[in-house]
């Protein structure tokens, strides 16, 4: 049995990108795991919400996230700021976190670059924060997708010089995860680049489908093959990506031989593309807003949740502080 962490800042709608990069692996492993689920709302802070922001972000994040299938009565669910224990691990972690590490990382770097105004500690220090999220748990794999990699790699870099600076065994070194497949990355319709919600290249589970066979209709695109079996163009890859993930795999293959013969109409398999996303978010849509409105439900959730995950941090965050030194009179 492995132990399981994963989380979303709550800033934006759940898109396909998050689904699929995340979401669907930790919905496998939910049942044969020891599994946390949370919304890393301290991490959302980086980019200054407003108070109803913040709030309203996280009831509909949440309710993204049940709707998708996560079940908390099987996983822990719950919100990243009802665990202060884990804000505790990060400050304790921060001692040993170098500023020139943190000032190379690639997300740092983007981030400080996209908003020149508010390069704050609170960016820098990141990556700390996100291992506390994991290693407080004990954490053995972290479903999530491709563009997490680096972050992965710096929580591997402090549990384990954490515990070679005392000597103990007390963090494992988790992984990024995906079946054992490489993780994914899933692009966005604007033809470079992954899907993210600040790139505005994003379909939301939410998106109605009008705006959904809106999105996809203008999605980039070339002007087709000449020849068969013609290497694609990175946009024409990037829905063929899409698609695999989306459509059946006879729709897919349909549509690859299509173009590998070169007489493939792109508005066909839009038009395809759309439906088959359409039809894969509809349920999702509509149980959120059936959470969405139920308080008393959500309530329970994020109580149930903040219970079983202060009992699993505040047990590693004990054995943390002892090992560090801090000792009762
Ligand atoms: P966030 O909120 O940007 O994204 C949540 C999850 O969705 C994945 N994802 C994608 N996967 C594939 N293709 C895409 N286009 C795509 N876009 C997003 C992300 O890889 C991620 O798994 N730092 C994290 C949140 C976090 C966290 C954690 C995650 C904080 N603490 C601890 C795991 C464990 C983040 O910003 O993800």
């Amino acid at each position: 049995m492995e132990t399981v962490v994963s989380g979303i800042r709550s800033t934006g709608n759940l898109h396909l990108g998050n689904y699929f990069g995340a979401v669907k692996n930790f919905l496998k492993m939910q049942h044969e795991n020891r599994c946390f689920f949370f919304i890393a709302d301290y991490h959302s802070l980086t980019t200054h919400p407003t108070p109803e922001d913040l709030h309203g972000n996280v009831r509909q994040i949440l309710s993204e996230y049940l709707a998708c299938g996560i079940d908390p009565d099987v996983a822990t669910v719950f919100i990243q700021s009802d665990v202060p224990e884990v804000t505790e691990l990060y400050l304790l972690l921060n001692m040993n976190a170098y500023l020139g590490e943190l000032e190379r990382t690639t997300s740092f770097k983007e981030k400080a670059r996209k908003q020149p105004n508010n390069v704050n500690a609170g960016l820098l220090t990141y990556p700390v924060l996100m291992a506390a999220d994991i290693i407080i748990h004990k954490a053995t794999k972290v479903p999530v997708g491709k563009d997490q990699e680096q972050n992965l790699e710096m929580t591997r870099r402090f549990a384990r010089r954490f515990n070679n600076m005392y000597k103990v065994d007390l963090f494992p070194e988790p992984t990024a995860y995906n079946f054992g497949e490489e993780l994914i990355k899933i692009p966005g319709l604007d033809g470079s680049g992954k899907m993210g919600k600040s790139e505005g290249n994003a379909i939301y589970l939410t998106d109605d489908p009008a705006v959904i066979r809106k999105k996809v209709m203008r999605a980039v695109t070339d002007s087709g093959p000449t020849r068969e079996n013609q290497e694609m163009s990175e946009p024409v890859r990037n829905l063929f990506t899409i698609m695999k993930v989306i459509s059946s795999e006879e729709t897919y293959n349909h549509f690859l031989e299509e173009y590998n013969k070169a007489r493939i109409r792109y508005g066909d398999m839009k038009k395809q593309l759309a439906e088959d996303i359409i039809r894969f978010t509809t349920p999702i849509r509509e149980r959120v807003e059936e959470i969405r409105n139920d308080n008393e439900y959500l309530r329970k959730v994020v109580r149930q949740g903040a219970e079983k995950a202060r009992e699993s941090a505040s047990k590693t965050l004990r054995e943390a502080r002892e090992i560090i030194g801090f000792k009762p009179f």
